[in-house]
């Protein structure tokens, strides 16, 4: 990620502060509706890992444990058994067995621990939209989970829902997630409606809704007044630079002044590869003491609060202070 696109996002985060308070307090964005950035694109996983008041340790607690109510109950145990208990994790870490943790068994970790979340978020989601509790989640139940109505005829299809997504947008997506096609959606087809980012087999439909949200003259492609929108109507030029700056260096890669269907799904969907890449090198970078690239079991425990929480490192508590100590 290049330092000025970084900075960008960090504005728009600044930005919309208000707006992400909530979410960006601890460990509470698994029943975030916000899921999308202003450009359409989903969040990425950690999004909130670095923000205006600055380095948020619970998306590296949560990349470690892949739970966010495992991550809490960490917050919560004497610092000498959260290390026990991290100790317990490195042994699995450990594939190889050699007593060290190395680049690729921490990445490959991390992306399990994605993995989880994912299911985590959609096993909490779908405990709200599962009204009677049947295992299944059914149109009607979710247009009164999202829309707050009975039938979709009490509202219009350009209507949106909790989601930010018009009604007919996610009518659609819902019958990609149906694999089996029965109208009801089993909780392995909600998890994919509800983390679309996450599964490949809704990718097309993410670049085509997104084709269809803003390719305007309809050629397949999107250039950067199409990318800008309406969202450019009330923003200053310094907006507008910055935007631009991230649409020729970051999101047309090839360089041809435009969006095709891949520079638009490397845009919408995030890279949890490349998050977890970088997660890999911020742990090596604070923990790997000896630099010699890999890290002892002895080194993760000495920076355990970097990787779990504990009571005496409670950084959640302290960020959510902090935010509204300035806010008010
Ligand atoms: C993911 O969940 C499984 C099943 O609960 C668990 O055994 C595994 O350790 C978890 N992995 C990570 C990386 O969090
Ligand atoms: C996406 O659009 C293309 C071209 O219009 C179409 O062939 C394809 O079936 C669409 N896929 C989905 C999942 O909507």
């Amino acid at each position: 990620m290049s330092l000025q696109y970084l900075l960008s996002f960090i504005l728009l985060l600044t930005h919309n502060m208000v707006l992400h308070c909530a979410s960006a307090a601890v460990h509470s964005h698994s029943v975030d509706n916000l899921e999308r950035e202003s450009d359409g694109s989903f969040r990425a996983r950690d999004f909130d890992h670095y923000s205006d008041s600055g380095h948020n340790s619970e998306f590296d607690h949560e990349a470690i444990l892949g739970s966010v109510k495992e991550a809490e109950e960490f917050d919560k145990l004497k610092p000498e058994e959260s290390r026990r208990r991290l100790g317990l994790l490195l042994t699995k870490m450990d594939l190889n067995g050699d007593q060290y943790i190395d680049r690729k068994e921490l990445k490959s970790w991390i992306l399990k621990s994605f993995i989880n979340l994912s299911k985590e978020e959609a096993e909490e989601r779908m405990s709200e939209v599962d009204n009677n509790r049947d295992g299944l989640v059914t149109w009607p139940e979710y247009l009164q989970d999202a829309f707050g109505v009975d039938a979709e005829e009490e509202i219009s299809p350009e209507d949106t829902g909790d989601t930010g997504m018009l009604l007919r947008e996610e009518k659609a997506m819902w019958s990609v997630a149906d694999g089996n096609g029965d109208g009801a959606l089993e909780f392995n087809e909600f998890k994919v409606f509800t983390n679309p980012e996450e599964h490949e087999v809704m990718f097309p439909f993410l670049v085509n809704q997104t084709l269809r949200e803003k390719d305007t003259n309809k050629d397949g492609r999107i250039d950067f007044n199409e990318y800008i929108g309406e969202r450019g109507s009330n923003e200053d030029k310094a907006w507008i630079i910055s935007e631009k700056d991230k649409f020729e260096h970051d999101l047309d890669v090839n360089g041809d002044g435009v969006l095709d269907l891949t520079e638009i799904r490397q845009w919408v969907v995030p890279d949890n590869d490349e998050i977890a890449e970088e997660e890999v090198d911020h742990l090596f970078a604070t923990a790997d003491d000896d630099h010699d690239d890999l890290l002892s079991f002895d080194e993760v425990l000495r920076h355990h609060d970097v990787f779990v929480g504990s009571e005496a490192t409670d950084y959640g508590g302290d960020l959510y202070g902090e935010h509204f100590g300035d806010e008010l």
